[in-house]
């Protein structure tokens, strides 16, 4: 060892000795020459250590008796990052619905789920998706990342399913984690923190904690059962200029309406004259309970206003996290270049789908899951229907998976969800979709992610906590 290494093994030693306790406050320690000796080190070697150690403040020299360890003085407290203060920038303040949704299962995993907006376990194992995942894995030798964009076969498949003429290339696609991640994308590019952003109200509670989170003011527009009422739209517009409209124009959540045909028209009009982006969130087209709906509004955009989104989440399992963005070329890049930023979506999920869908199970798989859906939704509406003499109104949904249900206004939703919830069930509370807590209080209910047994059990449970509740005043 050489003499720089021991004389650090000393000072260290001694460090540690005083720091521990072990060589207490005002005791002397040995003189250079003895403790030399008793280390078997030569004399320099303890004077290199010491000085360290005085240079420190840790042991001092007294004149004419030696050195002794001192007191300490305090250390100053370590500076603290105050992480609300650094990141009040970027993220402003907005209800945690997604977290208080997803927390209830992993609170509550046997619960009777009402609440979360999916397929069900069982229409995703007859689906035979997972087989796919299951040999896709199975496959994967040295795969690195697929493109920036999505991988190119998934890309291809996706424009034909659309099959719209105004989506031909697959450069026109970005693959994305879930809609959500594409929603995140188009808003941080579209506007910033202070515009004015228009959605439909009520809404997906995801857009909304969204545009909030990301510090944008979200100008609610009204709907009614023929979807977003264009008319108070224009007087929105002929007075200010928002960055965006976006809407659920199909199967909305959480209402279950459909913009009509007509309607879809004269907003795209709208958007002409006023040059506004409209944002279609498309999640449930494929979803119908009987006919299919009228086109998608970017089926019937002439000018690439419209910028739409889609996602697997629906149609197989929000798990997946794969979802889609079609949009002109321009603003394709743009998204690309964004979605770099989180360098791509996950190969496996990519490449068992392009599976998938190359060999056209997609298609069964959905036929199958609408009859699946159609029957459970029959089965809560024959317990809603009974639930009428206790004020209670919904419309029947044409398609995508909830029963939007007003409650009599003297019912709290949410003290009526803590009295379902002792009780094993959960739904979710109208105010999750408003701006404001309405006046007329609302819970939705999805009918697609429990099977018909549950449904029934579920259901009972809610008619019974109403009844009390009309006894309680809940
Ligand atoms: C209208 C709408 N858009 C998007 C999503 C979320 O989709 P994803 O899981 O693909 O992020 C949902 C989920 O409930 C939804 O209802």
């Amino acid at each position: 060892m050489g003499r720089k290494a021991l004389y650090t093994k000393i000072y260290n030693q001694l460090r540690y000795q005083i720091l521990s306790g072990e060589l207490a406050i005002g005791s002397p320690l040995p003189p250079e020459r003895k403790l030399a000796m008793q280390l078997g080190v030569s004399r320099n070697t303890i004077v290199r250590a010491y000085a360290e150690l005085e240079a420190e403040g840790i042991i001092a020299s007294r004149m004419g008796s030696g050195r002794y360890v001192e007191a300490l003085t305090p250390a100053p407290a370590p500076a603290r990052i105050d992480w609300h203060y650094h990141t009040l920038g970027t993220l402003a303040p907005a209800p945690s619905h997604m977290a208080e949704l997803l927390g209830v299962t992993d609170k509550y995993p046997d619960i009777i789920n009402f609440a979360h907006g999916d397929g069900g376990k069982h229409t995703l194992e007859s689906s035979g998706f997972p087989d796919y995942v299951k040999s896709t894995a199975e496959q994967l030798h040295s795969y690195y990342f697929t493109s920036v964009q999505g991988l190119p076969e998934l890309r291809e498949h996706l424009v034909s399913w659309m099959d719209m003429e105004q989506i031909s290339s697959p450069e026109q696609v970005v693959i994305t984690s879930g809609s959500q991640e594409g929603l995140y994308l188009i808003a941080s590019l579209l506007a910033r923190p202070g515009d004015l952003v228009l959605t439909e109200m009520p809404t997906y509670f995801g857009s909304l904690q969204l545009f909030q989170s990301l510090g944008m003011q979200v100008v609610p527009v009204p709907m009614d059962a023929e979807g977003l009422r264009v008319d108070v739209l224009e007087r929105i517009l002929s007075h200010c200029r928002p960055r965006f409209l976006y809407t659920v124009p199909t199967y909305h959540n959480p209402t279950g309406w459909t913009m009509s045909a007509i309607r879809r028209k004269q907003l795209l009009a709208l958007s002409e004259k006023y040059g506004l982006p409209i944002v279609e969130d498309d999640a449930y087209r494929h979803l119908h309970l009987d006919k299919e709906p009228p086109p998608a509004l970017k089926a019937l955009d002439h000018s690439g206003h419209v910028v739409y989104l889609n996602t697997f989440s629906k149609l197989l399992f929000p798990g997946l996290r794969i979802g889609w963005v079609a949009a002109n070329r321009k603003l394709a890049q743009l998204l690309t270049r964004m979605k770099e930023l989180s360098i791509t979506t996950n190969t496996l999920g990519q490449l068992a789908l392009a599976a998938y869908l190359r060999n056209g199970a997609l298609r069964p798989h959905l036929e199958n899951a609408r009859l699946q859906y159609s029957e459970q939704a029959a089965i809560m509406e024959s317990h809603l229907d009974r639930f009428s003499p206790l004020g209670i109104r919904y419309e029947r949904p044409k398609g995508g998976f909830y029963f939007w249900v007003s409650l009599p206004e003297e019912i709290n939703p949410r003290k009526l969800m803590a009295r379902c919830l002792e009780r094993g069930v959960s739904f979710t509370c109208g105010d999750m979709f408003l701006l404001r807590e309405a006046e007329q209080p609302y819970i939705r209910l999805c009918f697609t992610h429990e099977r018909s047994e549950k449904i029934d059990r579920g259901m009972k449970i809610i008619a019974e906590v109403l009844q009390q509740g009309k006894e309680l005043q809940l």
